[in-house]
C-alpha cells in the first residue's frame, strides 16, 4: 500500500522550528512560526487566560461531550467580537473548529458541497496552508496579485483589476488583517471597492482573520469585514484564537456563515455539523472554555484587551527600533516599509537563496519566502539582526 509513495514534502513553516530547536548556535534567532514572543523571547500564557484557568478549573463539572457545534456560548461570544453593530449579526451562523485552519477546511468542505465548481481566488502570496487546504478540498484555487515587490505595499490598481473578473462561481479569500506573510494590509478604500466588485459580479468573499488586535487594534482591524459584512448578502468567516488569545497549541478557532436569511445559514451550520462529524466530530473544548470564559467577564476582558493591546504595542516599537537601527547604523531607508506594515510579519523582498544565508551564516531563521516574524525580534538582538539583513541585502 505504501511503497509508491513519494518522499514527504516539508511543511515551509512548521519545518523550519524543527531546524532551529536542533541549531546549536547560542545566538541563533527564530524569526520563522508565527508566535507572538515577549522581550524575554517567550510565548507566556496570558494572565486573562490563566485567571480564566483558575476559574474554569474549580467550575466545570464533567468532562463529558459538549456537541458538534463545539460551546456556543464560545461561538456567540466569537460571532460578536467580528460583527457586533452589522446587519449581518440575524442571518449569520458559527461553529467552533480546531484553529483556523481547521475553519478554513470546514468551509472549503462547505464550499464543495454547495457550488461544487467553485474557484477560490487566493492573495499572491497568501498564507502557506490556504492552497492546500482549499485544494484538499477539492477547490479550484486561483491567485489574485497583491503585493508590489517594489513599493512592498499593496498593488491595489492590479489586484482590483483581476478582481474584477471574478464572477457568480467564485470565492475571493481576504486577510482580515496582518495581512500574511507580507504585513502589506489593503486599505478601507480597498475594502469598499471589493464589496462593491462582490456586489456587481457575484462573487462572495471570504474573509481570514487570524490577527485581529495585532494591527490597528481589535476594532480597527474589524472594520473592513464589518463593512463588508453589512454591505454584501452573503459571506464566509475564518477566526483564531491562537495569536491574540495566545491559544495556538489549544486549537481555538470559528467557521461563520453570514446567508441571506437566518434560514439560510441555519442550513448552511446543519451541512458544517455533518461535515464535521465525518472529520473530527468534535473541536477540542478547553480553549473555547477558556475564551467563553473571558468574553463573558467584563474584567477578564478588560485584563484580556489591555495586555492584547500591550502586544500590539510592543510589535509597533520593534518595527521602529529595527527601522531606526537600519537608519542610523546603516545608513539605509531601504527598509522603512517595515514600519508600515502590521501585525507579526515582514516580507524583506528577500530571496530563498539570500533567507538561506541569513539562516545558514547568521543563524537567522525566517520563512524561505522572504517572511520575517517581528514578534521574534527582541531588543538586544535587534544590531545583529539588522547587521546580518543589511549585510545580505547588498
Ligand atoms: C504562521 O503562519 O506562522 C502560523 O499561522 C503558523 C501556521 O499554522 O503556519
Amino acid at each position: 500500500m505504501f511503497s509508491h509513495l513519494s518522499e514527504p514534502t516539508l511543511d515551509p513553516i512548521l519545518s523550519l522550528s524543527i531546524a532551529y530547536r536542533q541549531d546549536a548556535r547560542p545566538d541563533k534567532v527564530d524569526l520563522g512560526i508565527g508566535v507572538y514572543r515577549n522581550s524575554q523571547g517567550e510565548t507566556p500564557i496570558m494572565a486573562a487566560i490563566k485567571q480564566a484557568q483558575d476559574i474554569v478549573v474549580e467550575t466545570q463539572q464533567t468532562k463529558a461531550y459538549v456537541g458538534l457545534a463545539g460551546c456556543e456560548e464560545f461561538n456567540a461570544s466569537m460571532t460578536d467580537l467580528l460583527l457586533s453593530g452589522t446587519s449581518a449579526m440575524d442571518r449569520v451562523a458559527t461553529i467552533q473548529t480546531p484553529g483556523a485552519s481547521g475553519a478554513l477546511r470546514m468551509l472549503g468542505d462547505l464550499m464543495k458541497l454547495a457550488q461544487p465548481d467553485t474557484t477560490i481566488w487566493i492573495s499572491n502570496p497568501s498564507y502557506v496552508n490556504h492552497k492546500p487546504v482549499m485544494e484538499a478540498a477539492g477547490l479550484k484555487v486561483k491567485h489574485y496579485s497583491y503585493f508590489s515587490p517594489v513599493t512592498k505595499q499593496v498593488d491595489s490598481g492590479k489586484m482590483l483589476a483581476e478582481l474584477a473578473l471574478a464572477g457568480p462561481n467564485d470565492v475571493v479569500l481576504l486577510h482580515g488583517c496582518c495581512h500574511n506573510p507580507t504585513g502589506a494590509d489593503i486599505d478601507f478604500a480597498a475594502w469598499q471597492a471589493i464589496t462593491e466588485l462582490s456586489q456587481k459580479n457575484g462573487f462572495i468573499p471570504f474573509v481570514d482573520i487570524a490577527y485581529q488586535g495585532f494591527g490597528d487594534g481589535l476594532e480597527e482591524d474589524a472594520k473592513g469585514l464589518r463593512y463588508m459584512a453589512d454591505n454584501v448578502e452573503e459571506m464566509l468567516i475564518t477566526t483564531s484564537c491562537s495569536k491574540n488569545f495566545g491559544l495556538y497549541r489549544e486549537r481555538t478557532g470559528a467557521a461563520i456563515v453570514v446567508g441571506k436569511s437566518a434560514k439560510d445559514v441555519n442550513n448552511a451550520k446543519g451541512k458544517l455539523l455533518t461535515l464535521a462529524r465525518s472529520t473530527y466530530t468534535m473541536p477540542p473544548d478547553h480553549g473555547a472554555a477558556l475564551v467563553k470564559t473571558i468574553l463573558n467577564d467584563e474584567k477578564l476582558t478588560q485584563v484580556w484587551k489591555s495586555e492584547l493591546s500591550e502586544m500590539q504595542q510592543r510589535l509597533l516599537s520593534l518595527r521602529t527600533s529595527l527601522c531606526n537601527e537600519f537608519r542610523t547604523t546603516h545608513g539605509t531607508e531601504q527598509f522603512d516599509f517595515i514600519e508600515q506594515h502590521k501585525g507579526m510579519f515582514t516580507v524583506l523582498g528577500f530571496s530563498a537563496d539570500q533567507m538561506a544565508t541569513l539562516r545558514e551564516q547568521y543563524g537567522i531563521y525566517g520563512v524561505g519566502d522572504g517572511r520575517i516574524n517581528i514578534a521574534g525580534l527582541s531588543e538586544n538582538h535587534i544590531a545583529y539582526v539588522a547587521s546580518a539583513i543589511a549585510q545580505v541585502a547588498n
